[in-house]
């Protein structure tokens, strides 16, 4: 059996779920390729019997850019998949839809595995409710993932299907829609609209290299700035002189209202044996923001 598993991670937890996987792969067959998504051409997977493909939750759903990887793939008759994701209070229906992406490629989707992890945006605080995930339980299921991905794909390349897993439902009402209503022109009126600060830009392109999209060009005049754009913010918080600005007071109000949402569905994750607190919810401060954090830890330098 050869093995791939193809990730695109910004923060490195779905990157550290995806080296679990590999490593629980290779501990039964010897063998697993560990592919950065950006490098994968939608061709080049035909030697592979088993494939995982892995991505954080944006927006409740899988992002756009993965999304559209897998719909460039070519037909995958009687190659076995599995999915798996990262997120942070509420998975919505990422798994779901990139299963559905990958069965109107034919392929059989055999498993998936999501896992709780912190979340990195510049209008939530840096200490959120995730924060401390993913942890080493959650990186050892991970490896048990995999070992269990194998032990399926070899039982149905031998007749027998008992293995297949469907992913997990939607839980929380409010979300199961979210990814659908979400759509690429909601966001694009919806997320603040990004600019460059070009007295502080330290020109560093920091931006430009890790923008996935390659929505972003720091030498052109003016700069190009979210074209096209997935609106994955990340620009925005990695920036080391803070040059990435946009108004986010309005992200920033709607926050105290979602993190209530969002602790009420950790908390039912939690009697579902999903979820576990590695902080205590109550010291979460939603009025110092990590755009506002970076940039006192800036100005301190
Ligand atoms: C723009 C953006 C949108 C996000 N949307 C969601 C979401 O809808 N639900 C959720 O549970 N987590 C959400 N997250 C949190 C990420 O899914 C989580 O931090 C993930 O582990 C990041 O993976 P990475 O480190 O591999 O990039 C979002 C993060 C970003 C940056």
């Amino acid at each position: 059996m050869k093995t791939a598993i193809i990730f695109f991670s910004q923060t490195n937890n779905t990157l550290k779920v995806a080296e679990q996987i590999c490593d629980g792969i290779f501990e039964d067959t010897g063998q697993c390729d560990l592919l950065k998504m950006e490098e994968v051409s939608a061709g080049s997977l035909t030697d592979y019997d088993l494939i995982g493909v892995g991505c954080p939750v944006f927006y409740f759903k899988e992002p756009f850019n993965v999304r559209h990887f897998i719909e460039g793939l070519p037909q995958q008759k009687n190659k076995h998949w599995f999915v798996f994701c990262s997120h942070g209070a509420v998975m919505g229906q990422t798994l779901l839809s990139m299963t559905k992406c990958l069965e109107k490629k034919d392929a059989l989707v055999i498993g998936s595995h999501h896992t709780y992890a912190n979340i990195t945006v510049p209008f939530y605080p840096k200490h959120t409710l995730t924060s401390g995930h993913p942890d080493d339980l959650d990186l050892r299921e991970a490896f048990q993932f995999g070992k269990a991905m194998v032990k399926c794909s070899n039982a149905v390349y031998s007749g027998d299907t008992s293995y297949i897993t469907k992913p997990s439902p939607v839980h929380e009402n409010w979300a199961k829609d979210g990814g659908n209503l979400l759509t690429h022109a909601l966001l694009s009126q919806t997320i603040p609209r990004l600019s460059i600060n070009l007295e502080t830009c330290i020109q560093c392109n920091e931006c430009q290299n890790s923008c996935p999209v390659n929505g972003i060009d720091i030498e052109s005049d003016p700069p190009r700035i979210q074209e096209p754009c997935i609106f994955c913010l990340h620009c925005a918080s990695i920036c080391p002189s803070c040059s990435i600005e946009a108004d986010w007071s309005p992200l920033v109000k709607m926050a105290p209202a979602n993190y209530a949402r969002y602790k009420e569905a950790l908390n039912d994750a939690k009697d579902r044996g999903e979820f576990r607190w590695l902080i205590d919810p109550e010291t979460v401060d939603c009025s110092y923001p990590l755009h506002k954090q970076r940039e006192h830890e800036i100005k301190d330098d």
